[in-house]
């Protein structure tokens, strides 16, 4: 694990002097964007090969073949039980896959997946966090578990609840938060370390619309700050207003990629959701 955010961004980059990773791996080293990150948003970050996912008699993940770019908002989308939470799984080294192969940054998801836990959040679809510790408790919890420096983390910890308007929630223990509450927490753990790459997985569900605006709002700017987001949601507007380009899952297969706008012309439709519903043929269901 890195000491500090900062380091984590820099140990690719002695490996890189030791000429002993791809350039990828190099790009990770880039000085922030200022820009939205659109200047660099040309180079894949994450290379997903043929993965395969398969459940007993359920193929969750279908042969998915997909480039997520750097400092790219990507919205990933699909129908209940499309396969998006496997697919993150997958790529955070949480469930193994069946077949195919996915790199982040230029490594191996299966080889090297510890040097990947370094520069990515995560922020699950299931809750996970320490009921019996407060929410500050458990921000700097899994601050060290990152290996972060003691004051940065404290700095850190504090500059989220702030933003979040967590301040006095975070002194109270997980156990009693309620789900919205529990759904802030899990994104301020997924983003404790100040990753390059984060997967958030339906960030908002059970937020109010207060809470959600302001999420939404926050998410945003982690573009602005050249992150890579990966983000499923079922607020298929907010997807829309957000994402640079949405893959469409469904059965396992990516049935759509392309910008918001692209999508709306190609099928003609006057919103994103339209788009969906077009090619999945399904409605959408709120929440999980
Ligand atoms: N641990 C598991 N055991 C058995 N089947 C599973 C498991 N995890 C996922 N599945 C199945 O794999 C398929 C894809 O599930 P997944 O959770 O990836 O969908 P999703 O797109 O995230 O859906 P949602 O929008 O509801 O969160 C579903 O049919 C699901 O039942
Ligand atoms: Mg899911």
């Amino acid at each position: 694990m890195a000491s500090t955010s900062t380091r984590s961004r820099e140990r690719p980059l002695d490996e890189a002097q030791n000429n002993t990773v791809p350039a990828a791996k190099e790009e990770l080293q880039a000085p922030m964007h200022t820009d939205g990150g659109k200047a660099t948003q040309t180079e894949p970050v994450i290379v997903i090969n043929d993965l395969v996912r398969k459940f007993d008699d359920v193929t969750a993940v279908n042969g998915l073949n997909l480039e997520i770019r750097r400092g790219e908002m990507f919205g990933f989308l699909g129908p209940n039980g499309a396969g998006k939470t496997t697919t993150i799984s997958i790529l955070c080294g949480l469930l193994a896959p069946s077949a195919g192969s996915a790199q982040i940054a230029g490594y191996d998801i299966g080889k090297e997946s510890k040097k990947i836990k370094e520069f990515i959040g995560v922020c699950p679809q299931e809750a996970s966090v320490f009921k019996f510790l407060t929410g500050m408790e458990n921000l700097i919890l899994f601050g060290k578990l990152h290996g972060m420096d003691k004051q940065r983390l404290k700095e850190r910890a504090m500059e989220l609840v702030e933003k979040a308007d967590f301040s006095e929630a975070a002194k109270r223990r997980a156990k009693g938060y309620s789900g919205g509450m529990m759904r802030q927490l899990n994104l301020m753990i997924a983003l404790i370390s100040d990753p390059e790459i984060v997967f958030l997985d339906e960030p908002t569900v059970g937020m109010d619309a207060r809470a959600r605006r302001r999420t939404w709002e926050y998410i945003g700017s982690l573009k602005d700050q050249g992150k890579t987001v990966i983000l499923t949601t079922h607020y298929i507007e907010e997807a829309q207003a957000l994402s640079d380009r949405v893959g469409i899952i469904d059965y396992g297969e990516l049935i759509g990629l392309g910008s918001p706008e692209d999508l709306m012309a190609e099928h003609e439709a006057k919103d994103l959701e339209s788009v969906f519903l077009n090619i999945t043929g399904r409605r959408i269901a709120e929440g999980s």
